[in-house]
């Protein structure tokens, strides 16, 4: 096992009868902003139930948080928190809502010019207006940990920070708030979660059994519970399984002691910033072709995989990789997550545009050993055509 720090100080709130305690957390004096998105949280009713829950405080309200958070939309929250001398962010809604929330916070009190430059020159953040998250869909893992991404229309960029100033003080997990999702949302939320777990897992064996089994387990509870939400997310039950699924994905427990990748995500990110197709999608489409080209190399933990969480124990070794990943698509296919590039009308143009990306930012060596170089990612595309 590597040597890992682990520091998570994130209060979790889960289940029915929690809103009420938000107030105890917020000090009496704060003013607060209440941030969301589109308004989803007018039409399942959590909009009130927050309101009620801060009911005693000032509160000034900024909707209209896109999905994929745009740093022009999170500007104008800053001016507002600087006008009115905010100092205590509550966002309510999915990833895109608290993402934005981790960087208004951070550009609030940033004094080094613009704040684009956490991203694009990824400046240390070093402070941050205290911040809560009221949790509406499962997925990200965002509303306990320290990363946001961040998209800048002008540019057609997209990009992440973290930072241990960026965790929430406190989260609300909602599950019944989720009923009223979208189909297509809740197969996001699965996918995303799962393919944040194979970030942290499927990399090469480094003797860590208890991450490993962690991991597994996450996987499997999403295979089962996954399309039980699917099929209806108002099952209670089910989407509290996957609720905690998706936020213990990346908490940053299973990634203790252990190597990460996440060239999956990078790659995925281009694909959003340049076609604005969904995280999970472009998640759906990259893994597959990742892993068809380093197949050599992960081949140890494909065989782990393929074993530990789909039972497949027979075969070559070269048939049980092929299963793995074969049985890895038509999951995601099963929750209606295309995974060519082809069924999102993207072609090899968009490719050689990424490559190009990567080596202009001088992205030579990403993930786990460095082993996505621009011509692994453009082969692993080519897969995906
Ligand atoms: O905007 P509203 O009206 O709230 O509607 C949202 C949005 O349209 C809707 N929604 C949310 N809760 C709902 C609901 N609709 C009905 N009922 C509810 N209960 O769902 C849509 C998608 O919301 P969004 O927040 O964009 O989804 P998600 O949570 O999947 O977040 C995606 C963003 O998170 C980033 C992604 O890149 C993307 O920008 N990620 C953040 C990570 C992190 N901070 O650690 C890690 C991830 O890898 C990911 O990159
Ligand atoms: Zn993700």
């Amino acid at each position: 096992m590597e040597d890992f720090e682990f520091y998570n100080p994130v209060k979790i709130f889960f289940g029915k009868d929690q809103l009420s305690k938000i107030s105890s957390q917020i000090p009496k004096d704060h003013r607060v902003m209440l941030l969301y998105g589109g308004g989803s949280i007018f039409r399942n009713g959590v909009y009130n139930k927050v309101k009620e829950a801060i009911k005693d405080y000032n509160v000034t309200e900024f909707g209209g948080i896109e999905p994929n958070p745009s740093y022009e939309t999170a500007m104008q929250a800053v001016e507002i928190i600087k006008k009115d001398k905010i100092d205590f962010l509550l966002a309510v809604g999915g990833g895109s809502v608290i993402d934005a929330t981790k960087f208004i916070a951070a550009a609030t009190p940033y004094t080094r010019g613009d704040p684009w430059n956490i991203l694009s020159k990824q400046i240390p953040v070093t402070a941050s207006l205290p911040f809560g998250t009221v949790l509406t869909l499962p997925a990200t893992g965002s509303e306990m940990n320290k990363n946001a991404v961040i998209s800048r229309i002008s540019t057609t960029e997209k990009l992440a920070f973290s930072s241990p100033c960026s965790f929430p003080r406190f989260s609300v997990l909602l599950p019944e708030a989720a009923a009223s999702l979208p189909k297509k949302q809740v197969a996001n939320g699965i996918v995303d979660a799962f393919v944040h777990v194979t970030e942290q897992y499927l990399t090469y064996p480094v003797n860590a059994p208890i991450q490993d089994r962690f991991a597994e387990a996450i996987l499997k509870t999403l295979i089962e519970e996954g399309p039980k939400v699917y099929a209806d997310p108002a099952d209670y039950d089910a989407m509290a399984n996957l609720m905690w699924s998706a936020t213990m994905a990346l908490n940053g427990l299973i990634q203790c002691g252990v190597p990460g990748d996440w060239s999956v995500h990078s790659i995925g990110h281009e694909l959003t910033a340049f076609h604005g197709i969904d995280h999970a999608q472009t998640l759906a489409i990259v893994l597959p072709g990742l892993w068809k080209a380093l197949r050599e190399e992960k081949k140890d933990k494909l065989l782990q995989y393929g074993a530990g969480v789909w039972n497949i124990t027979t075969g070559t070794e070269d048939e049980r990789v092929d299963a793995a990943i074969a049985g890895t698509v038509e999951f995601f296919e099963s929750l209606g997550i295309k995974t060519r590039l082809s069924d999102y009308s993207v072609g090899r143009e968009t490719i050689e545009r990424i490559v190009k990306r990567f080596e202009e930012r001088k992205w030579l060596e990403l993930g786990d050993r460095g082993l996505t170089t621009p011509s692994v990612t453009k082969q692993a595309l080519e897969y995906q055509l």
